[in-house]
């Protein structure tokens, strides 16, 4: 099938997601390899965001490949109350990856149910029924992950279910905490502590964090933030959960994001690195003295594809390929690469604002005038930013763009001279945003 047909049946027959169909442009992918896919008539794009920043091990892995077609002349599914080898074998691999005592794992779909799933086992184990959650951050689009999510994903949702609390980011938009870290954090979890005060620390089953914020910035928590977040909550019985669906399996140079803050939370959901979306599969990890608490109680959560066999093979193929092929650590080598493109785009293009980068995560800021003000309102657009995005289209390079921001997400199996390579068109694409400055 040729790009034109594709597309036309596509459009034709299919929904797609957050988008308005109209004006639905999709992308003609007809094959995928490595970090690079390609449309039916052999035009090839670099992934820099690994596709939806979930294909960590690069697309087609041999390696993961043959392990799930040998999968396939096992066991394809069980009824979700059955004991597999593959459940088995995951269950203890991510226990051993996964610091702590976080050992007992529920396996979901996606991201969304993973989100789903934790609220349901924070308010079971608790017995507590407020949810809290930081208004950037996205966290799914099912109906509770929706009021979990805080930026404008979710207002088409509302209004929703009652009991979800959204509070101010330690680095919001406009509004400053303070300016070191140190400042920042004390601040904004003084702020926090009254906020729990007035909610009735009693009522608060969990607060949900994105260990690392994904789409709405990359934004790396302040200096001893995740520390003072952790005593807070153990203060008032609140149960951590981190949602490391996007940061986690290594994306930020960590197996887990929230290694960087030295700490373990009583709750870590996961998904697109888990099996680098080679099979749909999410998983919500649970810390031993949670699953005491929940043990004795009736668990009201249930899947038609929990634990799905062939995506749990799958899984523990990738984390297998992740492990040994050091893709962690390629990482975390690889940031100060990204960083010093980042760097030299800075010193070159007056529209460039701000580079940030942890592992191989990184996103990267457009601003309009030397105050700093970004390109494009909060949910908004802008031309430049529309004509830089069909500049990398031309050009062969695959990022996430969105308001004033595009992404710098490729897959852990990137070697330093394809970093340079998608940042060599970076370079020219943003002589478009320089154009629109206003100095
Ligand atoms: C941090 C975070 N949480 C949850 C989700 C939802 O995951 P899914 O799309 O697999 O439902 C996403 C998806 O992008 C995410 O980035």
């Amino acid at each position: 099938m040729d790009s034109r047909e594709m597309i036309e049946l596509c459009k034709r027959h299919t929904l797609y997601t957050w988008a308005v169909q109209d004006q639905v442009d999709p992308w003609p992918i007809a094959r995928a390899e490595g970090i690079h896919f390609w449309t039916p008539e052999g035009k090839r794009y670099i992934d820099f965001n690994s596709t939806l920043m979930s294909v960590l091990v690069g697309h087609s892995h041999p390696k993961v490949i043959a392990a799930m077609k040998e999968a396939l002349d096992g066991l394809i599914f069980a009824y979700p109350q059955s004991a597999t080898e593959a459940r088995a074998r995951l269950g203890q691999t991510l226990a051993e990856l996964t610091p702590g005592d976080i050992d007992t794992f529920f396996f979901t779909t996606g991201g969304a149910e993973a989100n789903e799933n934790a609220i349901k086992i924070a308010r079971t184990s608790t017995g507590r029924f407020k949810i809290l959650s930081r208004y950037r951050s996205y966290h799914g689009a099912t109906n509770a992950t929706m009021q979990l999510t805080g930026d404008p994903r979710r207002w088409a949702n509302e209004p929703g279910a009652p009991g979800f609390i959204r509070i101010m980011d330690p680095v919001p938009l406009s509004f400053s905490f303070g300016t070191t870290g140190e400042e920042i954090t004390h601040n904004h979890l003084t702020y926090l502590e009254e906020l729990i005060q007035y909610e009735n620390p009693k009522d608060i089953a969990a607060i949900f964090v994105e260990s690392v914020t994904g789409t709405n910035g990359v934004l790396v928590p302040p200096k001893g933030w995740m520390k003072g977040l952790r005593a807070l909550t153990e203060k008032y019985g609140i149960l951590l959960v981190c949602d490391e669906v996007m940061a986690g399996f290594g994306r930020t140079g960590k197996m887990f994001a929230f290694e960087h803050g030295d700490i373990v939370p009583d709750i870590v959901t996961m998904a697109k690195g888990l099996t680098s979306s080679y099979m749909p599969l999410g998983a919500v990890g649970v810390r031993r003295r949670v699953v005491e608490a929940l043990r004795s109680k009736y668990f009201a959560g249930g899947l038609t594809y929990n634990s799905h066999n062939f995506a749990l093979a799958t899984a523990q193929a990738v984390l297998q390929v992740t492990v040994e092929e050091k893709l962690v650590e390629n990482a975390a080598r690889m940031e100060a690469v990204m960083r010093r493109e980042m760097d030299a785009l800075k010193a070159k293009h007056p529209s460039f604002k701000e580079g940030r980068v942890i592992g191989l995560f990184g996103m990267m800021d457009i601003q309009k005038n030397s105050r700093g003000e970004l390109i494009a309102p909060y949910n908004g657009a802008h031309p430049a930013m529309g004509k830089l995005g069909a500049f990398f289209k031309e050009q062969g390079l695959f990022t996430f763009m969105r308001w004033s921001s595009f992404s710098a997400i490729p897959p852990l199996t990137i070697t330093e001279s394809q970093i340079r390579e998608a940042f060599e068109i970076i370079d020219r694409g943003l002589e478009i945003t320089d154009a629109a400055f206003e100095g």
